[in-house]
């Protein structure tokens, strides 16, 4: 059903999920692409994105665009967060069963699990308990569009799947001051100290909540190897299966970008979810596994970094 002339529509492709996902395919031969920024096409706009299905009939759908951001941005929008995510993806997903499109992949995140999920967090455990307040808005989107995916297949056959990574960082990743997540954050504070020569960097809350950290180019590794191998109404925590506290975190990045100062906690920051630790072994038995350690895609991730600096200062 899909081979490598297929019209895949990647939806969100500069983004850093979704520009991986890109690469991906691009490295595995797929070659018929179609792409729009959200200038030229806002998901949010449901006749603007019927028109675009319409004219262009894509096959294959990756949808890799959402409203995302860290926890601040999170806390301050969270009507932003729910609103413009669930019009993204109703609308992608309507369109593209509206106009035959033969499979699709939907990006969620561990945010869909409860707050107080039993660790590692199972796909089975979806639902059990209220998501963590502070990124609220975000989950039950992600949740909504998972759940959308489902009731699709089962009540018109579509072939739709979705996929749940854990925090992701790499190539593309947003190292802006407000918008970052904690691992571009964390390398963008030490570099800034280390070419200042100051003294101590201010790590947020207590540092002792954990984080399943994937280097996007394994997520896309692992949406690819689904899109092509799996179809049915499972959907699939993407991760490595292990984790890391945020000193932990810290103290790598510390090494990697080479800052010879001390750590710092900010208690008055919050810390999140004390920890979100995926079981990926859904997706193991089916044949998957990750391959990019901690310390060598922060390495990969740094030195990007620093080749894009002006775009981020
Ligand atoms: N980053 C993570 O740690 C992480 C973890 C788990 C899951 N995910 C999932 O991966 C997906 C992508 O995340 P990301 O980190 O790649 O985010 P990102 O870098 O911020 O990229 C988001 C993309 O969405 C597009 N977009 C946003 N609003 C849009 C709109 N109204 N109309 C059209 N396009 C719009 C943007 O397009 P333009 O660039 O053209 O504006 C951008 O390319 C999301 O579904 C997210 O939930 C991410």
């Amino acid at each position: 059903m899909i081979n490598k002339d297929s019209k895949i529509y990647i939806a969100g492709h500069n983004g850093m999920a979704g520009s991986a996902i890109y690469r991906k395919l691009k490295e595995k031969g797929y070659s018929n692409f179609l792409t729009r920024t959200s200038k030229e096409l806002d998901l949010t706009i449901q006749a603007d994105v019927n028109y675009f299905f319409d004219n262009e009939r894509p096959e294959i759908v990756i949808l890799a665009a959402a409203k995302v951001g860290g926890i601040m941005a999170n806390i301050q929008s969270p009507a932003t967060f729910l609103y413009d995510n669930l019009m993204i993806q109703s609308n992608v997903i309507n369109s593209a069963y509206k106009y035959g499109v033969k499979k699709l992949v939907f990006l969620g995140s561990s945010c869909i699990y409860p707050r107080d999920c039993p660790q590692p967090m199972k796909e089975e455990y979806l639902l059990d308990g209220k998501v963590e307040p502070t990124n609220e808005g975000y989950a039950i989107a992600k949740i909504a569009g998972m759940k959308l995916c489902q009731m699709y297949n089962k009540q018109y056959g579509t072939d739709y799947i979705s996929i749940m990574p854990c925090n992701l960082y790499g190539i593309g990743d947003n190292f802006d001051p407000v918008r970052s997540h904690v691992v571009a954050a964390t390398i963008r504070k030490f570099h800034e100290a280390k070419i200042h020569n100051a003294p101590i960097v201010t790590v947020w809350g207590t540092g002792t909540a954990r984080r399943e950290l994937l280097f996007a180019d394994d997520m896309a590794d692992a949406c690819v190897y689904l899109m092509e191998n799996y179809s049915g109404n499972d959907f699939f925590n993407v991760g490595t299966g292990s984790d890391v506290s945020i000193t932990e975190l810290s103290l790598i990045v510390k090494e990697v970008v080479g800052y010879e100062g001390e750590l710092f906690y900010d208690f008055s920051k919050p810390d999140g979810m004390p920890q979100k630790l995926m079981d990926c072994s859904r997706l193991t038995e089916k044949g998957w596994t990750y391959k990019t350690e901690l310390r060598e895609g922060l390495k990969k991730t740094y030195q990007w970094y620093l080749d894009n600096y002006e775009k981020f200062n």
